[in-house]
């Protein structure tokens, strides 16, 4: 079986586990939480909990922080699927390795993928513990989750990736709730090392106001299964070179926290008026 079967294969799987479990559950927005964002599932309501080991590919869960879990439920009377975990390019080298998870929400129903993520800010205004709308994003990495993808479809239209009126939708959503909403164009790195301060100042020119090492190869696969998408960045550090602090995981999941309380307001806020999109 090729690569591009076997994510079909999985996800087909994926859904079935899933479907004898939900309850006739009606998922509309697929929700992928980042290093340490896991207490927002806190307040989802209704929860059906499913392990990844039980869903054929799906990651293991890899990096500290994450739990691995697919969580049914509801928020603020929208139905939601949130994914707790998600698998890097860094880990494997493959940049397709969340395509079965983000195939199976698309077979799940789900019309809208919102992303969230840790990352560094390269944008003054925008400190640790502080929250960012992406609005565009660099692909610095060279490689693309779409590589031997045969579907003519292949060739995804990236202009408007991130949803006008989500994220108009998004910036009601931060004023209602008094939340400061940056916003910005974040570039993918590879990882897992940090970039370097040089590599912070090039991005810098090129536009970039955040960066990471995950979310882009996401939101690729979730244009071309015809998601509409969002995403959010928690900044967790300024940028390589841009504070004195030494860059560590730790330090994401410790700062990460600062901002989860923003986070959960401005999604809760965002999914009480989702229908009226
Ligand atoms: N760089 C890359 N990934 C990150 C960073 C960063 O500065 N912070 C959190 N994730």
């Amino acid at each position: 079986m090729n690569n591009l079967s076997t994510h079909f294969y999985r996800s087909k799987k994926a859904v079935e586990f899933i479907q004898s479990k939900s309850e006739g559950r009606q998922p509309k927005v697929g929700i992928i939480l980042g290093s340490g964002l896991g207490s927002f599932v806190d307040n989802v309501h209704n929860k059906i909990i499913l392990s990844y080991e039980d869903l054929p590919g799906f990651p293991d869960a890899g990096v500290k922080g994450h739990a691995g879990q697919l969580i049914l439920g509801e928020l603020n009377g929208t139905e939601i699927i949130v994914l707790q975990g998600r698998a890097h390019y860094y880990e494997s080298g493959k940049p397709d390795v969340m395509r079965t998870p983000v195939e199976t929400l698309k077979k799940l129903g789900c019309e809208t993928l919102l992303l969230t993520n840790a990352a560094g800010s390269l944008k003054p205004e925008a400190q640790p513990g502080s929250i960012m709308m992406l609005t565009d994003h660099i692909n610095f990495t060279g490689v693309n989750p779409l590589f031997g993808e045969s579907e003519i479809s292949r060739f995804v239209d990236m202009v408007d990736a991130y949803h006008p009126s989500l994220c108009e939708k998004l910036r009601t959503a931060a004023s209602t709730q008094n939340i400061t909403l940056h916003e910005g164009v974040y570039i993918w790195f590879s990882g897992p090392s940090f970039e370097t301060p040089a590599e912070i100042r090039a991005a810098k020119l090129l536009g970039a106001d955040a960066v990471g090492m995950s979310t882009v190869p996401e939101v690729i696969l979730a244009r071309f299964y015809g998601l509409k998408v969002a995403a959010i960045s928690i900044i967790t550090n300024m940028a390589a070179g841009m504070s004195n602090e030494e860059l560590s995981h730790d330090q994401t999941m410790n700062n990460a926290a600062m901002a989860a309380n923003d986070l959960q307001a401005l999604l809760g806020e965002f999914l009480s008026n989702y229908e009226t999109l």
